[in-house]
């Protein structure tokens, strides 16, 4: 946006914008390399959270067309300094590059202006001015820009409205056809409403109602829908975002069965223990309504058709679809609570996921149950192994591996002293 056309703020937002970037991972090495020059600026993400006083995820660097790979280069020299291994990824042909560092992690973009050939489709791209690049936005309190650098630092360039916008915490597109430009922008919607804690104006809501209703989301490629659902899934607390997600229509629009339960869901989150993937269950959770009377092969074929062309790794996708199989029919191994030798058995190959979440749609047995399996009882293991009864003379073969289970049933049981040597007797005592 050219000076005359910025959005009048005050000055010293952008100089507090400007104070809390330098105290930001990477801040002080961006605001040096970019001192002297007039092309780089804060934007996006960074610039509403630095505003809002939150910390960004990321930082947001926008710079002049061809500058973007040697600018991530730069950076990544200097924060070479005080950071092990500095990443630089450059994608040449959208320039646009990244700088990844344990510490942080700066995108940057050089500016450009887009069009949409179709609805829905990836956009062509072109360099563009300041003012163009805001233009291409999705919502007026990411479309804010501050220059790090040159005789207009600190000064903010904004779409008309933003400022206003982020003082009164509403999100409004800029456009009316921006949702259905872009249809991934209603998942956005959701996800930065809940997160933090905005409301779309009147007229958003409305274009946000009608693109769903005009079936905006089969426009747009299901892998686009996919990285925005990760993105959700992975917010700090996913929860509101997967609610915006639901009243919003955006889940019945990807399947009428998609269903998202906040109660069980928040109940399954807090039995899951840290070595589980949050993420992973709750999506899981969406899953459950799909094809529910059906066979497990039939759920199992709902389940892979809704998610593979979302593009989760195979390996996320195949943990996901085997825990909403599992969870359900789990309940009934929960309560009442059964020996736990008869839990390991039930529960020892079930991925965590799908325990938490059986124990969140039982009773308060099944949460109980689940519990003391989560927290305590899949962690018994024996001090003895395979070896040790080798060594006294079990032949080798299918009952090695009995005998060590008799054994942990009756330690789990709690029907061993403590050590070796009762372990080792009860899995020679035990029935081949
Ligand atoms: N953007 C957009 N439309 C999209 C994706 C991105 O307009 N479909 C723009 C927005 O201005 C956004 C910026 O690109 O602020 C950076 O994208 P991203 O990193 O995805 O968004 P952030 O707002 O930085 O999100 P987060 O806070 O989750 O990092």
């Amino acid at each position: 946006m050219s000076e005359a056309g910025s959005q009048a703020a005050p000055a010293r937002d952008g100089e507090r914008l400007l104070d809390e970037l330098a105290e930001q991972p990477g801040g002080p090495e961006l605001l040096s390399l970019a001192a002297d020059r007039d092309d780089v600026a804060l934007v996006g993400g960074a610039a509403r959270d630095l505003l809002l006083g939150r910390v960004p995820r990321e930082l947001d660097v926008v710079l002049g067309s061809g500058a973007a790979a040697p600018f991530a280069r730069e950076l990544a020299r200097l924060l070479g300094g005080d950071s092990e291994g500095a990443t630089v990824t450059i994608h040449s042909r959208f320039g646009t590059a990244a700088v990844d560092w344990p510490g942080g992690r700066v995108d940057i973009a050089e500016r450009r202006a887009e069009s949409y050939p179709a609805p829905g489709a990836l956009p062509e791209v072109r360099p563009g001015s300041v003012e163009e690049d805001l233009a291409r936005r999705d919502f007026t309190v990411n479309a804010i820009a501050t220059p790090l650098g040159g005789r207009r630092r600190g000064m903010l360039d904004a779409v008309p409205q933003a400022i206003d916008d982020l003082a009164a915490r509403r999100l409004r597109v800029l456009h009316d056809a921006s949702f259905l430009d872009d249809p991934t922008r209603l998942l956005r919607l959701a996800r930065y409403g809940a997160r933090l804690g905005f409301r779309a104006e009147e007229r958003t809501a409305g274009l946000a109602s009608e693109a769903i209703a005009a079936g905006a989301l089969q426009t747009v490629s299901r892998a686009r829908v996919g990285a925005e659902l990760r993105l959700a899934l992975s917010e700090d607390d996913p929860l509101p975002a997967l609610e915006a997600m639901q009243t919003l229509g955006v889940l019945g629009a990807l399947d009428p069965a998609l269903r998202f339960e906040t109660t069980p869901a928040g109940l399954a989150l807090s039995l899951l223990p840290p070595d589980g993937r949050p993420d992973l269950m709750l999506l899981a959770q969406l899953l459950l309504g799909l094809a529910p009377e059906g066979a497990v092969k039939e759920r199992e074929r709902a389940m892979f058709a809704l998610l593979d062309p979302l593009e989760f790794n195979a390996g996320d996708r195949d943990r996901t679809i085997r825990t909403a199989l599992a969870a359900p029919g789990l309940v009934s191994a929960l309560a009442p609570a059964p020996p736990p030798s008869q839990l390991h058995d039930a529960l020892a190959h079930e991925t965590l996921e799908a325990v938490a979440l059986a124990g969140a749609l039982g009773g308060e047995a099944a949460t109980e149950t689940a519990r003391c399996w989560l927290q305590t009882l899949r962690h018994v293991s024996l001090s003895i192994t395979g070896q040790d009864l080798l060594d006294a003379g079990v032949p080798e073969g299918p009952q090695v591996g009995r005998r060590l289970t008799a054994a942990l049933h009756r330690k789990l049981d709690g029907e061993l002293a403590d050590g070796r040597e009762a372990e080792l007797r009860a899995a020679l005592e035990a029935q081949p």
